[in-house]
């Protein structure tokens, strides 16, 4: 047995599903086979520092482009900081911005062609490579608007600005989206005609992005495909859930599936519509010290956005430092010089 340092980050409060608004469960309903992206489990600090920053650079757009659309701030804008400190290494990483993404196949346009995507609660926005995207968007399936007979072109561009600094840019269409047989007609999609690093085809698997999130975070301001769906009577409920998990993950549509949980499913209010944004009461951690199983709150009541393109939670260094210190018996501490939000604790597992 060795000591070695394993390193843990932070973001703001997250969890791995998201359960739409208020109404009574359903088992009616459609589930979509999701993948989980195989991503090495071993990675250096500095990635990790990437990720973090990546994490952060995309709530930090989302909250932009929720001021642009509604004139007024998100009310989490004021806790998002961001250090101008580039990496120890110096280095400009390749941007993984979305690691541990989940994705399955929905198929735009007239004769439908399919695509991946990678479903993002935290973000508002459906886009593919365009057929006319370059190397940049090169190993992945394109979209051809000229080539459906429902395309219908916005005259309209995007850019969807990225942590590394590279962007996703297109032109915006209307076109149908297929979801597991359920269509969404006229529903804005991105037609990428660049695509930054981090949608590289080593690093994200799936063609695209299907953004899940609210209208008010889309920097189209058009509805997102599930609100197209809700609203064009494709499905007739409002709710979507996510089971993620090892194997058999999935994606439902129109409820929740009553086959995948027990007992009832507890409420919460949604802060805002923006992002998928609810409070937690408390984060407890079990004192290890004494081993009498006290548990005692390290982080109190707090604002929660929940992001399935992300695994990160992140959070203020108060309760991040607080939550942190009380791990083990010597705690956890900042490792400012692998860069920001990583901590190092010491560990007794040989294999970290
Ligand atoms: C949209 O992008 C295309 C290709 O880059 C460019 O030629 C065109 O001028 C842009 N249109 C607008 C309205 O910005
Ligand atoms: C899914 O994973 C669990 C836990 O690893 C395993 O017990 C189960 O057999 C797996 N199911 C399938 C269908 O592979
Ligand atoms: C979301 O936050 C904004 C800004 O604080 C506020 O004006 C708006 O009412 C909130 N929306 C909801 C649905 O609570």
């Amino acid at each position: 047995m060795y000591f070695s340092h394993t390193f843990v980050l932070i973001t703001l409060p997250f969890f791995t599903a998201a359960i739409p608004r208020a109404g009574l469960p359903t088992s009616s309903g459609i589930a979509i086979p999701i993948a989980k992206r195989v991503s090495s489990s071993l990675v250096g600090p500095s990635r990790y520092a990437s990720r973090v920053r990546n994490s952060i650079a995309k709530i930090k757009r989302g909250m932009t482009i929720y001021q642009r659309n509604t004139g007024v701030p998100h009310p989490l804008s004021g806790g998002i900081k961001m250090s101008r400190k580039r990496d120890k290494t110096g280095s400009v990483q390749l941007a993984d911005d979305y690691p541990e993404l989940w994705y399955g196949t929905i198929s735009i346009g007239t004769p439908p062609k399919d695509f991946t995507v990678d479903f993002d609660t935290g973000s508002s926005d459906l886009f593919v490579p365009s057929k006319s995207c370059g190397s940049s968007c090169s190993g992945h399936n394109a979209y051809d608007p000229s080539a459906s007979d429902t395309s219908r072109d916005l005259r309209k561009n995007f850019s969807l600005a990225y942590g590394d600094g590279s962007t996703v840019s297109g032109r915006q269409f209307a076109d149908y989206v297929t979801v597991s047989g359920l269509v969404a007609k006229d529903q804005t999609l991105g037609a990428a005609t660049q695509y930054s690093t981090g949608f590289e085809t080593s690093q994200f698997p799936p063609d695209g992005l299907m953004g899940m999130g609210f209208k008010s975070i889309s920097v189209y301001l058009a509805n997102p495909p599930f609100q197209t769906l809700f609203s064009g009577g494709a499905v007739s409920s409002s709710m979507f859930g996510f089971k993620l998990a090892p194997n058999g993950s999935e994606l439902f549509l129109g409820g929740v599936n009553s086959y995948l949980f027990k007992g009832p499913i507890t409420w919460v209010p949604l802060s805002n519509e923006s992002y998928w944004q609810a409070s937690f009461d408390m984060i407890t951690v079990t004192d290890t010290v004494t081993q009498l199983g006290f548990s005692f709150p390290v982080v109190g009541k707090t604002e929660t956005i929940f992001d399935t393109g992300t695994t990160q939670i992140l959070g203020d260094p108060v309760g991040i430092n607080a939550f942190f210190a009380a791990l083990s018996p010597s705690g956890a501490k900042p490792a400012p010089e692998y860069g920001d939000g990583i901590y190092t604790i010491v560990s007794t597992d040989s294999e970290a």
